[in-house]
C-alpha cells in the first residue's frame, strides 16, 4: 500500500475528507468512523458488485450490511431506479441513522446519493467511486440526482457524503473507453482554472493512458483538490461553481439527443469543451491546444450530427438558463473561465451547425 493522501472539503459541519490511495479496500481504510448507526446499505451495480463488494466489507467490520445491485448504465439513471433504492431502504427497516454507501461509477453515486438525500429527509452517505470519472468529479461535491427523459440530471438534490474513499486499484479493471471518459473531466480542470495542470497533462497524457500509478495519483489528487476548493467556495452553485460545467451545456444536450448511454458522459464533455472553447473569445492557438489534448486522450473533438433546433431545445433545459436565456461557461484564456450570458448567438448557431463528426 502506498501513502494515503487526504484532501479536505471544507464545508463547516458538513466538511469531509477525500481519501486517495491504493490498497484502501480489503480493510485498508476504516470506514466505520463515518457510519453513524449500526447498519448500511451498499448500493452498487451488476458489474461492480461482483468485482469489489466483498472487498469493501472488511472496511465496515461490525456493521450490519444489506446490499442492492442496480442495473448497469446511464439509461437506468432514472426516478424508477432511484425508487428501487428507496424501496430497499423501506423493506430493510432503515432508520435515520442508516448509511447509504455508493460503490461504483458516477451513475451509481448519483442515484444512491439522491436516495440518501430523500430517505427520511436525508441519511448519511458515503462514496466509494470506482471509475476515473467518479473519482475526479462525480463523487465529490454533493451533487446527486437522476435524468428526466427530456433532460439530463434535471431531478436531484445537494447532499454531501461523509467521506469519499478512492482506491485507485479499482481502475485496473476499468475498460479503456471508460478511462478515457474520465480524462475528459481531468482536462476540464486544467482548462477552467489551472494552466500549469493543463501543461502537465500535455506532458503526461501517455502515462495516464498507460495507467501509470504515479501519474494517476497526481491527476486524481490535483483534480480533487481543485474541485474541493471550488465547492468549498460555492457549495450550491450560486456563482463560481458553475465553471465546473465547462462543456456540459453541450454535453448534456448530446447525451439527451443521442439517447442516454450512447455517448459516454466524458465523451460528450470532451466534444462539449471543444464547442465551448470555439464559442469563447480566445486565441486560435489556445483552441488548438485544447483540441490536441482532447484528441491525445483518445476523446472525440467533434459532436455528433444534431439539428440546430434540437440542440437549442435540449440546451433550453440546462440548469444554468436564467430568465429563459442560455448561459455558457466560456474561457477567457486557457486556464481561466467564467459563466456568461454574453456570447455571439450567430456564432453559436454556426458552431452547432458545423459540429457533426
Ligand atoms: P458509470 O457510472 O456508468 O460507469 C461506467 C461503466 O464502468 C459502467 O458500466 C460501470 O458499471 C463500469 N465500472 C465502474 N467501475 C468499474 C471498475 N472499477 N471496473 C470495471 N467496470 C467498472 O459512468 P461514470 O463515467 O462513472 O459516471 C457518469 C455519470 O456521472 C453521469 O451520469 C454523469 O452525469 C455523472 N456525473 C455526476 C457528477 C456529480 O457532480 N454528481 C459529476 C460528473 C458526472
Ligand atoms: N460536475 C459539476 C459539479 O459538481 O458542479
Amino acid at each position: 500500500m502506498s501513502a494515503i493522501r487526504t484532501i479536505n472539503v471544507s464545508l463547516g459541519d458538513r466538511s469531509y475528507p477525500i481519501v486517495i490511495g491504493n490498497g484502501l479496500l480489503n480493510g485498508g481504510f476504516d470506514l466505520t468512523d463515518f457510519v453513524p448507526g449500526s447498519d448500511c446499505l451498499i448500493v452498487s451495480n451488476d458489474v461492480v458488485a461482483p468485482l469489489y463488494r466483498d472487498r469493501l466489507l472488511p472496511n465496515l467490520s461490525g456493521k450490519a450490511i444489506s446490499t442492492l445491485d442496480l442495473p448497469d448504465g446511464e439509461s437506468h439513471k432514472s426516478m424508477a431506479t432511484m425508487r428501487t433504492v428507496l424501496d430497499q431502504l423501506v423493506s430493510k427497516g432503515a432508520n435515520r441513522d442508516t448509511t447509504v454507501i455508493a460503490l461504483g461509477g458516477g451513475v451509481v453515486g448519483d442515484i444512491a446519493g439522491f436516495a440518501a438525500a430523500c430517505y427520511m429527509r436525508g441519511v448519511a452517505f458515503i462514496q466509494v467511486p470506482t471509475t476515473l470519472l467518479a473519482q475526479v468529479d462525480a463523487s465529490v461535491g454533493g451533487k446527486t440526482g437522476v435524468n428526466h427523459p427530456h433532460g439530463k440530471n434535471l431531478i436531484g438534490a445537494f447532499h454531501q457524503p461523509r467521506v469519499v474513499m478512492i482506491d485507485i486499484d479499482t481502475l485496473s479493471t476499468l475498460p479503456d473507453r471508460e478511462l478515457r471518459a474520465g480524462l475528459a473531466e481531468i482536462i476540464k480542470y486544467g482548462a477552467i482554472c489551472d494552466i500549469d495542470f493543463f501543461a502537465w497533462l500535455e506532458e503526461n497524457m501517455a502515462a495516464l493512458l498507460e495507467r501509470d500509478t504515479e501519474a494517476l495519483v497526481y491527476a486524481i489528487g490535483r483534480s480533487c483538490e481543485l474541485k474541493a476548493r471550488i465547492v468549498a467556495d460555492d457549495e450550491r452553485e450560486l456563482g463560481r461553481r458553475a465553471i465546473l460545467n465547462f462543456g456540459h451545456t453541450f454535453a448534456h444536450a448530446i447525451e439527451n439527443c443521442q439517447g442516454y448511454g450512447e455517448w459516454l458522459h466524458g465523451e460528450a464533455v470532451a466534444a462539449g469543451m471543444v464547442l465551448a472553447a470555439s464559442l469563447s473569445d480566445i486565441a486560435e492557438a489556445e483552441n488548438e491546444r485544447l483540441q490536441a489534448l482532447v484528441a491525445a486522450a483518445g476523446l472525440p473533438v467533434k459532436a455528433p450530427a444534431i439539428a440546430v433546433d434540437e440542440w437549442l431545445r435540449a440546451m433550453g433545459l440546462d440548469k444554468k438558463v436564467q430568465n429563459k436565456q442560455l448561459r455558457f461557461v466560456l474561457l477567457g484564456a486557457l486556464g481561466e473561465s467564467m459563466l456568461t450570458s454574453s456570447y455571439d448567438a450567430g456564432k453559436l448557431r454556426r458552431i452547432l451547425g458545423g459540429s457533426a463528426v
